[in-house]
């Protein structure tokens, strides 16, 4: 197993209350794997991937739940343990290119300064000609033209898409065995979007890693993951490889998430699903999902669903299953 995820609570406090997110998420996936994380926005996802990096905001607090990558349990390491697997093992394209990058450093220092620690993290010191070639060769992965340029702006000097690409070439340095892509084109013009998405499919092929895709693109994730979670609110709904989650979704919301994307084919611009995710203050004490579902049984309002086991790709927490 690379990643093993088990009961993972995350919550993040204000002076006036808590509001209660991760609420026992689970998340399993071995090495080479692409998993593929969908749900409604304000569901967790992007919680639940900083969490696997622990670099959570200062305001989160996480009750319970392990995470172990390889035989490291995360929320148990300290600083240096994770700094070395966050140079050199895991690499994170975040959902806002501009809160990743650093607006006061040009690009070539902040690619400079990733290339650098990671060669150091693995024991060898890189003289500043070698840093420079593995700079450029970051540069040419993502298909970014004018390096000179590039290299000497500063991130707003650059296109969206620009950064976009730097970030993913610095996140790519990072992911020896496993890459983190959040929502990796919300902020890149739609014609281009695709093409990113391809790009990184490739490299993540070419180098043999696992990946985890957040997006709300669906066909992405479902042409480039293997296995696919679906989160609602702080909860995993249901667990299935990609071909079946897709063509036979067992949980009311995940066939409603399906249904109610947008398709380019017929112009449709979704409906989206009546109803909105509950108050995290607050949340439902049964299923989450509950107050929104066609389905709802009066205990769904009172005991939360227990991860069902369909079959040996298909895990459903839903009391219709069980
Ligand atoms: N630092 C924070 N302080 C307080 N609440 C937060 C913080 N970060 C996130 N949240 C809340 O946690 C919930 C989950 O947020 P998160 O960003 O993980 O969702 P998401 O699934 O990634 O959404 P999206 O699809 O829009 O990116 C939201 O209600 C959000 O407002
Ligand atoms: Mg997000």
């Amino acid at each position: 197993m690379l990643l093993e995820i088990e009961d993972l609570h995350v919550h993040y406090k204000s002076y006036w209350y808590v509001q209660k997110v991760l609420n026992g998420v689970w998340l399993r996936m071995s090495e080479g794997e692409r998993v593929g994380i969908i749900g409604e926005t304000g569901s967790g996802k992007t919680t639940l991937l900083k969490s696997v990096l622990k670099i959570l905001p200062q305001n989160s607090l996480i009750p319970r739940g392990t995470i172990k990558y390889k035989d490291v349990d995360i929320l148990k390491s300290g600083e240096a343990t994770l700094a070395s697997i966050r140079r050199k093992e895991i690499g994170m394209i975040f959902q806002d290119p501009m809160a990743a990058l650093n607006p006061v450093f040009k690009v070539k220092d902040q690619l400079h300064d990733v290339i650098k620690y990671k060669l150091l993290s693995e024991g060898h010191n890189p003289s500043k000609e070698e840093i420079r070639g593995h700079a450029l060769r970051a540069l040419d992965d993502v298909k970014l033209p004018d390096h000179d340029r590039v290299l000497e702006s500063y991130p707003f000097q650059l296109s969206g898409g620009m950064r976009q690409r730097v970030m993913i070439a610095m996140a790519l340095i990072s992911a020896g065995k496993l890459l983190l892509a959040d929502e990796p084109t919300t902020n890149i013009d739609v014609t281009i979007q695709d093409q990113i998405l391809r790009l990184i499919d490739r490299l993540v092929k070419e180098r043999g890693l696992s990946a985890i895709l957040v997006s709300h693109a669906l066909g992405m994730v479902r042409q480039m993951t293997d296995r696919s979670y679906v989160l609602y609110a702080g909860d995993v709904m249901e667990e299935a490889s990609t071909d079946e989650l897709f063509n036979h979704p067992m949980h009311p919301y995940t066939s409603l998430l399906i249904s109610s994307a947008p398709k380019i084919s017929t112009r449709d611009i979704g409906e989206g699903i009546r109803g909105k995710l509950p108050d995290y203050r607050s949340p439902p004490q049964g299923c989450r999902f509950a107050p929104r579902c066609p389905y709802a049984m009066e205990k769904c309002y009172t005991v939360k669903p227990k991860r069902t086991i369909v079959n040996s790709a298909h895990i459903v927490a839903c009391h219709l299953y069980e």
